[in-house]
């Protein structure tokens, strides 16, 4: 596990940037595995900005979304499908068939859930899966304990995550949805390389929990400590009590 600390979010920010930017340029069919959240927000303004200058072609990148929210439509302003439209695919020259974000409002979740698993396989897999990690220590909507073996699944929403998130429901927890449609541990654990991005000090406590804790289903970022090609990138503030 490489673990990088900027001395400031943006240094952070574009160090993710670049590092999504230069496996876009590396391989001539990118899978990518992409990530939602008030910190990917930045990273995909670092993207939008590169390609506006002519610097990155996303024409042959093919992208997977970590999760979605039940019973959220992609056209609602909540979902992350929107997120993903409104911060990035709608900015650059992804084609929309290669976009994928889960479905949360498929008839039959479970057999989302296959599909999504189906596809990313038939696309070849991962080759770089960008990580938030969130209060409860989820990676994607994985609320402890997932098992490290979990795949695509129909998850509950913790109470804690409810709450962080909620900023995005007009501060309101009870309008969070209570499920979401999530990429398992395993699933991430397939990607060939994992890169998780955390900054500010409200990330401090839980970021040493998942880098120096035991590594246990009780904290689902520890399972990245797993994986043979991981890079944490943290700010000065998230690496504070590490
Ligand atoms: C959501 C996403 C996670 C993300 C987390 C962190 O819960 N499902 O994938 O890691 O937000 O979000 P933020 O960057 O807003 O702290």
């Amino acid at each position: 596990m490489n673990v990088i600390v900027t001395d400031n979010p943006e240094q952070a920010f574009q160090c993710i940037a670049d590092m999504i930017a230069n496996e876009i340029r590396r391989s001539s069919t990118p899978v990518l595995g992409l990530a939602t959240g008030r910190t990917m927000e930045n990273i995909y303004r670092l993207l939008v900005q590169q390609h506006k200058a002519g610097a990155l072609d996303f024409s042959d990148t093919t992208s997977f979304n970590l999760d979605e929210y039940v019973g959220l439509a992609p056209t609602d302003l909540n979902s992350y499908h929107h997120y993903m439209q409104n911060h990035l695919f709608a900015h650059v020259n992804m084609q929309a068939n290669r976009a994928h974000v889960p479905n949360g409002i498929a008839p039959d979740l479970e057999m989302e859930c296959a599909r999504y698993e189906a596809a990313i396989h038939a696309a070849g897999g991962i080759d770089l899966q960008l990580l938030g990690i969130g209060e409860t220590g989820h990676i994607g909507f994985n609320e402890p304990p997932s098992a490290f073996d979990s795949r695509t699944r129909v998850v509950h929403l913790d109470e804690v995550t409810r709450r962080q998130n909620s900023c995005m429901f007009d501060n309101d927890p009870d309008r969070v949805p209570s499920h979401a449609l999530t990429m398992g541990v395993g699933t991430i654990l397939d990607a060939r390389r994992l890169v998780l991005v955390a900054v500010g000090k409200g990330k401090a406590a839980i970021v040493n929990e998942a880098l120096n804790g035991p590594i246990s289903e009780a904290v689902s970022a520890s399972a990245i400590r797993l994986h043979d090609n991981a890079t944490i990138i943290l700010d000065t503030a998230a690496a504070s009590d590490w």
